[in-house]
């Protein structure tokens, strides 16, 4: 099923072509106020300018040529020449019956599927993760279930910090700690990292030796590798479990740490090198990019490469290797620079041929009630598994009080849907550019633009069916007609789902989706409390259990493409 812009779309520019002999973009949106109509376009402005005639007059001879057949029941020109459509509303019940008989609710699998790398999460390692990761976690998450939802190939690539210079001064503080192997916690490793960086800062003579250790691991030598193997998997052990409790879909597979790279960057430095790209500058190599007052530094003086030269390989992989058409960063804001000098490298280097695309979509910082980036009461950082912990914990007491009466295992995975879902809606519903305010209060409401009211939402439609069922109702999907406003509206936004995916995956931005369901919700209360639904008969009946449905269905798949649970009770 096409989505109603594309449709609309397709009609308007046979019309141009009719009208005017020319191809041109018929710019489709949804009508920002519903008073006009259900969507509008300005294509007769833009065309009156390289036409040289007047806009309105475009427009009418556009809307002369526009077959819209069943689709429309109005189409009007109002101000300067936008043109508006009315949808007719026998065609939109029919169009969102077929909806509800689609598994995929209208988004047909893209006939052409790319292939998709997201790169996202990235934590690193001998640091537990703390909430400046989360954001990169969940959007990423959100961002990739969205594309693979259409149909497209989607390759998760963990790049985490597991190389670099950090791991001579571990490694060294181990080896002077008598270390042999195995034994290691993630809580010391965050204090050993503490020392070893302090015994780096104040002695001349560790930082040499870290230095030497460095060189050891980047070339093999037993001691040095077992250690840093030790630390790596002792990290991914307390980063998995966190990834698992935020259905966040990542797993070991996915991961392809800086390490991985490790191999490839002496090549790509003379890659650049012999492309004439890369340039010594006292003693160090680097690349000039247009626009930066600095240059990309690949390798440091004496020796040594860095997380740019990491990226480039990277990037040089996913393409080379992975065939990737779309590469995506999801990372915080304040690494702007470092992707804009690596990529416009890469676009040099051919290590990114001009028709892949490359794409940052950075987020902004998490803060806390007091405006300031968001830490523990005395001013250390969150970590990630305490505030997930204190989320199903408040998420708990809201559920223990609401509903007593179900079995406490009941609660508990109900508890689990709703805190977790909480603390990932309240990030996911807020425009990632922007910094936003953690609030627990806000993020648990049951009602506003949070999870819960969109879970509370779902689980109310489905006890209209365990109702119906007590009734001795039988539902079977029928024809969906959409006689009053309330259920015109629901059925108009219904159609619009698909609309919205394909938003989110162009823009990467999942708050759309968020805007939506909550939407969404909101229409089909004003539905459910002006329609009666059991206790109507016959075929109005069947079309509102219908639309009943596709709207929790519609809820389900949205809040699945956010990676938040959906209880079937509340
Ligand atoms: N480890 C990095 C950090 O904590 C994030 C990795 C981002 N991904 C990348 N390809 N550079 O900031």
């Amino acid at each position: 099923m096409q989505t109603i812009t594309a449709q609309l779309s397709a009609a308007f520019a046979k019309a141009i072509h009719a009208a005017f002999g020319i191809q041109a973009d018929a710019h489709i949106a949804a009508s920002a106020n519903e008073q006009f109509g259900d969507y509008q376009s300005n294509a007769a402005m833009g065309l009156a300018k390289s036409l040289k005639k007047n806009p309105r007059a475009v427009a009418e001879e556009i809307k002369a040529k526009l077959d819209l057949a069943h689709m429309a029941s109005e189409v009007s020109i109002a101000g300067p020449g936008f043109i508006n459509i009315r949808l007719n509303p026998t065609w939109l019940a029919t169009q969102a019956t077929s909806l509800a008989s689609d598994p995929q609710i209208g988004i047909g699998k893209v006939s052409d599927p790319e292939i998709v790398v997201v790169d996202y999460s990235g934590p690193n390692v001998a640091k537990e993760m703390h909430v400046g990761h989360l954001r990169s976690t969940i959007i990423g998450d959100a961002i990739s279930r969205v594309i693979e939802f259409q149909g497209n190939n989607v390759i998760r690539q963990n790049h985490v910090g597991d190389w670099g210079t950090q791991f001579g001064m571990l490694i060294e503080y181990l080896r002077k700690q008598g270390f042999t192997g195995g034994q290691l916690e993630i809580q010391d490793l965050e204090e050993f990292y503490r020392q070893a960086k302090k015994s780096f800062d104040d002695s001349p003579e560790f930082q040499a030796q870290a230095r030497a250790r460095v060189v050891a691991l980047q070339s093999g030598e037993s001691f040095e590798f077992a250690a840093w193997q030790d630390i790596v998997v002792e990290t991914r052990k307390s980063y998995q479990p966190v990834y698992d409790n935020l259905s966040v879909l990542l797993k070991s597979e996915h991961e392809r740490g800086e390490s991985f790279y490790n191999p490839f960057l002496a090549e790509v430095v003379a890659e650049l090198k012999l492309k004439g790209l890369a340039v010594e500058s006292q003693g160090a190599i680097v690349v000039p990019t247009e626009g930066f007052e600095n240059p990309l530094i690949i390798e440091k003086t004496g020796g040594g490469y860095l997380y740019a030269t990491t990226d480039l390989a990277a990037i040089r992989y996913r393409v080379r290797e992975l065939h990737a058409n779309r590469i995506i960063y999801t990372h915080d804001s304040r690494q702007a620079q470092h992707f804009a000098q690596v990529f416009q490298v890469a676009r040099k280097a051919g290590f990114a041929p001009p028709e892949v695309s490359l794409e940052y979509a950075p987020f902004g910082t998490m803060l806390g009630e007091d405006g300031k980036p968001f830490k523990t009461r005395t001013g250390g950082t969150v970590k990630l598994k305490d505030l997930l912990d204190e989320a199903e914990e408040r998420a708990q007491k809201i559920v223990d009080e609401k509903n007593p009466e179900l079995p406490e295992a009941k609660r508990a995975e109900i508890a689990h849907a709703v805190g977790i879902g909480a603390v990932k809606y309240a990030d996911l519903s807020k425009d990632r550019t922007s910094d936003y305010v953690f609030s627990w209060e806000k993020m648990l409401a049951m009602d506003g633009n949070t999870a819960p009211y969109l879970q509370y939402a779902h689980a109310r439609i489905r006890s209209i069916f365990r109702r119906a069922g007590e009734r001795g109702i039988n539902y079977q999907p029928g024809n969906i007609q959409l006689e009053s406003p309330f259920e015109l509206a629901l059925g108009k936004h219904l159609l619009k789902f698909s609309e919205t995916v394909e938003l989110v995956s162009r823009e990467l931005r999942p708050h759309y989706l968020c805007t939506y369901l909550y939407e969404l919700a909101t229409k089909f209360s004003g539905f459910f409390e002006n329609c009666p639904v059991i206790q109507s008969e016959g075929n109005v009946r069947t079309s509102r259990l219908t639309l009943c449905a596709l709207t929790a269905q519609t809820l389900a798949i949205g809040l699945d493409l956010l990676g938040i649970g959906h209880p079937e009770q509340m």
